[in-house]
């Protein structure tokens, strides 16, 4: 049974005034796929994460999540933005919140769930990712892994169809990194529809079943991940293999 698509992009340009930035990207992710991004600095990764979530608004193209394409704005838009959860380098976790409330706050104002639900739910997605007895203080009171980890539950409080992550473990610690990866790899496991921008190689050979590799805007590889780390095709992806697994 062929894969059901569940992000699909077709056909998109990006401009940032005179700098085209999105190069007639096509990408589909199906259902339950774990895509990784990798590209050198400027490449379009961020902005094509923004783009799938409507963060930033496409010249040309169509963009669908779920067979819907993006409303340009309202409350579709709002509702779609909430189907695909996305989780930055920086955490941006409400400072004056306690770890829960970041996890129920969005639920209960734009999916207006009851407040024990949300609660309840908050609580298991906490467990989920090993904080649960953190739940009541504030976030720096926490860890910068310990802090990403709160987002990932906070998006995933919302019950995304699909999560984007867009380098989530560039900003913390070495030590920290793994128990972040470990929570993304589980979420991969469990069958989550992922497109994770990252520099982890060792994330993407263990749980990506693709690897698009970018450069200058363009899609210039998309392969399994095994065969595109031993013998990638392109110049520019041999050229950005050597750097980043011989630093
Ligand atoms: N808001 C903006 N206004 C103008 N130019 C932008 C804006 N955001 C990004 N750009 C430019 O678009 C290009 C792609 O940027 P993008 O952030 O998507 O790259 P990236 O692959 O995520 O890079 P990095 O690995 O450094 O995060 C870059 O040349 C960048 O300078
Ligand atoms: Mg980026």
């Amino acid at each position: 049974m062929p894969a059901e698509p569940l992000i699909v992009l077709e056909g998109v340009n990006k401009h940032f005034g005179q700098l085209h930035v999105l190069k007639d990207i096509d990408l589909t992710v199906a259902r339950g796929e774990v895509v990784v991004v990798i590209g050198p600095s400027g490449s379009g990764k961020s902005t094509l994460c923004r783009a799938i979530n409507r963060l930033e608004p496409v010249q040309s193209g169509t963009i669908t999540v779920d067979g819907s394409p993006l409303p340009a704005e309202g409350r579709a838009l709002a509702r779609l933005r909430a189907d695909v959860g996305m989780v930055f380098q920086s955490f941006n976790l409400f400072a004056h919140r306690t770890v829960l409330d970041n996890v129920t706050l969005a639920p209960l104002k734009v999916r207006r769930r009851a407040k024990a639900d949300a609660v309840r739910r908050g609580r298991e997605l906490l467990d989920r990712v090993g904080l649960l007895a953190h739940a009541d203080k504030l976030p720096a009171q926490l860890s910068g892994g310990q802090q990403q980890r709160v987002a990932i539950a906070r998006a995933l409080a919302m019950e995304p169809k699909a999560m984007l992550f867009d380098e989530p473990t560039s900003a913390l610690d070495p030590e920290m990194i793994n128990e972040v990866l470990e929570v993304m790899q589980q979420l991969a496991e469990e069958g989550m529809t992922m497109v994770v921008v990252t520099h982890e190689m060792g994330f993407a050979r263990s749980a990506a079943d693709r690897v698009v590799f970018m450069a200058d805007g363009r899609i210039v590889e998309d392969r399994v991940p095994e065969e595109f780390f031993t013998d990638p095709r392109s110049d520019r992806a041999r050229d950005f293999l050597s750097k980043i697994l011989h630093h």
